[in-house]
């Protein structure tokens, strides 16, 4: 079983099937890892960073045998305690107090985007409304320049391909990405950024001493690199199961306070970031019975998405239900590294599946939908929709 093969990215829901349902634990022989499909395995991995670590990095590769393209991050690729002095400073810039100056733009945003998304009728809706809305707002939340951003996404998908093994997918990413690099380097710097945005309060933390130039920097980098591609992801999955759901879109329409609880199942349906690595710091047995050891400085991948659609975690893991309680999905990770972007994610989420709950009588498919080719992310590369006003 190879997870990253290109036919199993086009449709990975029974591998991550037969990964989770082999054993606790998986052997990869293709790329020399270990694997957990299990809800339990995953969250108990994601609470323990003293065995598991980031600082191999989470991709399938050794960032410390300088199998890396970039500098590591000092959130993403960094344990305990260097992360805790990182994440307390992202912690202090997205509390949600901090961030509720946002709301009103992101509102205006959703209704720009879904305005034109009516009066267009028929539309790709990952492309009009799912990229469209976070590739507003998240760059003008940071404080970025106008100029350059159609960097974002190459650079976003050159972080991700990275992520997995070489080939294909890592080769045009590459190719995609010329001068994503030096515009990241440039734009994450103080200097680059507007002073009233999340990128300028970032910096300020150099002024108290918390954090160094170069840190701030690479903090600001973590919004280029991991904060617009899985909204853009999990924006394009909601809205092609809705679509397919008429008795939904209607709960939703009738409810738009909904919204919210849609994302969720959304991201446990088609969990846009399915695998994140962790290294053994120790031998650790992990099969219990069948007796199976991890021996130190090996990876194992945390399959995010096979876990939530455990059938020992969720009643009936493969209906797409709005209605479910999803609370307990691993999308957006657990423990310390958990998501500090979902607070913005589901302000994002709020805002434009709101807008078109209230705006949308009726979603309907317009054509199949494409499956995006991606080493580390998941979702929809294309979604033609209709959209029926109310
Ligand atoms: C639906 C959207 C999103 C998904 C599915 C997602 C998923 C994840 C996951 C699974 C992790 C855990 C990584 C790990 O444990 O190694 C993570 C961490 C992170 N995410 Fe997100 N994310 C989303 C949106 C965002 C946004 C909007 C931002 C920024 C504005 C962001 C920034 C980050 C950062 C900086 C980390 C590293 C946190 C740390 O290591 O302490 N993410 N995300």
């Amino acid at each position: 079983m190879d997870p990253f093969a290109l036919d199993v990215l086009a449709d990975p829901l029974p591998v991550d099937a037969a990964i989770r349902e082999a054993a606790p634990f998986v052997w990869l022989p293709a790329h020399g890892v270990w694997a957990t499909g299990h809800h339990e395995e995953v969250a108990a991995a994601f609470r323990d960073p003293a065995t598991w670590s980031s600082a191999a990095g989470t991709g399938l590769t050794d960032i410390r045998r300088g199998e890396t393209w970039r500098p590591p991050s000092v959130l993403l690729d960094a344990d305990p305690p260097a992360h805790t002095r990182a994440r307390r400073v992202m912690n202090r810039v997205l509390q949600p107090r901090a961030l509720a100056g946002l709301a009103e733009r992101f509102a205006a945003a959703a209704e720009e985007v879904v305005d034109d998304a009516l009066a267009a009728g028929e539309v790709d809706a990952a492309v009009a409304v799912a990229e469209r809305f976070p590739m507003t707002v998240l760059p003008d939340a940071v404080g970025m320049a106008p100029e350059g951003r159609e960097y974002l996404l190459p650079y976003a998908d050159l972080n991700f391909q990275s992520m997995g093994p070489p080939g294909v997918l890592r080769d045009e990413a590459e190719r995609r990405g010329e001068g994503a690099r030096e515009y990241v380097a440039w734009q994450m710097r103080r200097e680059a950024l507007a002073p009233d945005g999340i990128g300028a309060a970032i910096h300020a933390y150099v002024d108290s001493g918390d954090i160094t130039p170069d840190e701030a920097a690479l903090l600001v980098r973590s919004f280029l690199s991991a904060g617009i591609d899985t909204t853009i992801l999990a924006f394009a999955s909601v809205i092609h199961e809705l679509a397919r759901r008429p008795a939904q879109w209607a709960a939703l329409h009738a409810d738009p306070g909904l919204a919210r609880a849609a994302f969720e199942e959304g991201l446990r349906f088609h969990t846009p970031s399915p695998v994140i690595g962790r290294t053994a710091t120790r031998e650790v047995e992990v099969g219990g019975e069948s007796g199976a050891v991890v021996a130190p400085d090996t990876k194992i991948l945390l399959m995010l998405g096979a876990a939530n659609r455990d059938p020992r975690r969720w009643d009936d893991p493969d209906a797409f239900d709005l209605h479910r309680r999803a609370a307990g999905h691993t999308a957006f990770g657990a423990g310390v590294h958990n998501c500090v972007g979902q607070v913005i994610a589901r302000m994002e989420a709020e805002a434009l599946l709101g807008t078109l709950a209230r705006r949308v009588a009726r979603l309907e498919p317009a054509g199949g939908s494409t499956p995006r080719l991606s080493n580390w992310l998941r979702g929809f590369a294309s979604v033609p929709v209709r959209f029926v006003p109310a």
